[in-house]
């Protein structure tokens, strides 16, 4: 085999994962502390040292394991072990899952929990999950079932997160002995902290980290497991509101919601209307520093193909006012589009009623996962909420002097708030402001926009949802 040098200063959480043996370890911590490397490098070290160990890295979805852990792996752990033809990537077949092949035999199988039960059909030594917040108990008790492969004298599952609600079934998991939570701090990520003092890169990071507010400052900055005060969606649970992807029948309507935004993100939000009148966001451009005709290509490149509609028209591309985006946005895409009412306390409030669960005991409003087209890297960089779905838990209700609450949100990070609010207010809100029940909305006369510009729907047979 080649020889390699791995250089690596294991501090903090990390050294103590190294340290220990427990079977299940939790790193928890704020935003940018080392804890993917660290895991990934404890995975990749061990490898290298050992023939024959499998170990498995995953995420809750395949689309994000790959958009993010897996670049981490291969440019900040495994470089020159690639570079040197110690393991090669193998992309994975009908029968066999994608993985990290070394040449003494070990194996790294990488995958999405979405497509489950391709990877855990064999055993393993090591697993990680990263962002382990996103995945269910379940999943999790479904990996250490699978810890078996046995040719490592102590088989781990290692997880990796930012911390949530204290609630949180991590958190209890910890709390209840079932799994170590090793803390790690920014000052155990090298390139921020070094010799007793921040590094110039690392005060830079940090600031962008103190402009975050509320549960996410304390969690994405200190590491907290905190619950988020004064939630203006506090009916929204990810566990309910947000669903797998499955194929959207060509008969539901669409409808499109758009908020402008160059510095701040532009938000255009797809959603689907099913024949009970509920709404599901299937696919959402959320992206900054982009001009409006670039984004109306984008918008026409996800709907055609070779000029030809693929799914059918919007019922409405409802519209935030700026006379000039929406004027630009309505030559480029060859749409007309519809003015949002933008009133704020009843679109929240006939938000907050489409959130609760119906008389049939469900939601008449999901989320469908892995919705972004693509994820704004700047965003992501300063840990700013980069789509609507991680707006939810940032949506708060802003606070007097002397700590009541005032009757409107914080008015930042609230792109796909108000998409969202433009949505619902559109399609439950009559005349000024009365919220229409789910039962009136459920009858469909076709409100504002629609009624004006509704285009015919085309396309009756299911269709393939491709972002
Ligand atoms: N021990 C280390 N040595 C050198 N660089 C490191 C080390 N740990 C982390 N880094 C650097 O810090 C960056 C952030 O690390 P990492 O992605 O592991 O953080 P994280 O805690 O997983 O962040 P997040 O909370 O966003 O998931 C890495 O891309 C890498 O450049
Ligand atoms: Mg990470």
């Amino acid at each position: 085999m080649a020889e390699i040098v791995v250089r690596y200063e294991p501090r903090g959480a990390v050294q103590d994962l190294f340290r220990s043996t427990d079977p299940e370890v939790l790193l928890s911590g704020a935003a940018g502390t080392g804890k993917s490397v660290g895991a990934l490098m404890y995975i990749h070290l061990a490898c290298l040292a050992t023939p024959k160990v499998r170990a498995l890295i995953v995420r809750k979805t395949h689309a994000s394991l790959t958009a993010s852990t897996l670049v981490t792996f291969r440019e900040k752990v495994a470089k020159e072990a690639l570079a040197a033809g110690i393991l090669h990537f193998y992309g994975g077949s009908a029968q066999e899952p994608a993985s990290y092949r070394y040449t003494n035999g070990s194996v790294i199988v990488v995958g999405g929990l979405d497509r489950a039960s391709r990877l855990l059909s064999t055993e393993f030594d090591l697993a990680f999950v990263d962002e382990a917040i996103e995945v269910t108990d379940e999943d999790l008790d479904t990996i250490v079932s699978r810890l078996r492969n046995g040719v490592l004298t102590h088989q781990r599952l290692i997880m990796a997160t930012n911390p949530g609600h204290p609630s949180h079934h991590l958190k209890q998991r910890a709390d209840s002995g079932r799994c170590r939570m090793l803390y790690s701090k920014h000052e155990d990520n090298p390139p921020l902290y070094q010799n007793g003092e921040w590094t110039e890169y690392g005060r830079t990071y940090l600031a962008r980290l103190d402009s975050l507010s509320g549960a996410r400052y304390q969690r994405m900055r200190w590491g907290k497991w905190v619950s988020a005060e004064g939630l203006v969606y506090d009916g929204f649970d990810p566990a309910v509101h947000v669903v797998d992807r499955f194929e959207i029948p060509g008969s539901w309507s669409r409808w499109w919601s758009i908020d402008f935004g160059f510095t701040n993100p532009f938000v255009c939000q797809f959603w689907a209307e099913d024949g009970d009148g509920r709404f599901y966001l299937y696919r959402e451009i959320y992206i900054t520093r982009r001009l409006v005709e670039d984004h109306a290509k984008t918008i026409l490149s996800l709907v055609q193909r070779d000029g030809s509609w693929i799914e059918p028209h919007p019922r409405a591309v409802i519209c935030d006012h700026d006379a000039e985006d929406r004027a630009t946005l309505e030559r480029h895409l060859g749409l007309p589009t519809s003015p949002a009412r933008k009133s704020v306390r009843d679109g929240i409030q006939a938000v907050q009623a489409r959130l609760r669960p119906a008389g049939d005991a469900r939601p008449r409003l999901y989320l469908m996962r892995d919705s972004l087209v693509e994820r704004d890297p700047e965003l992501e960089e300063a840990k700013k909420p980069a789509s609507t779905a991680e707006e939810f838990p940032a949506y708060v209700w802003a606070v007097r002097p002397g700590g009541v609450l005032k009757e409107e949100p914080v008015k930042s990070d609230d792109h796909g708030m108000d998409a969202l609010r433009y949505l619902v207010a559109e399609r439950d809100l009559i005349g000024t402001g009365s919220v229409r029940s789910p039962a009136r909305a459920r009858e469909g006369r076709p409100s504002g926009a629609a009624a004006r510009y509704g285009r015919p729907v085309v396309g009756s047979s299911a269709q393939r949802v491709a972002r």
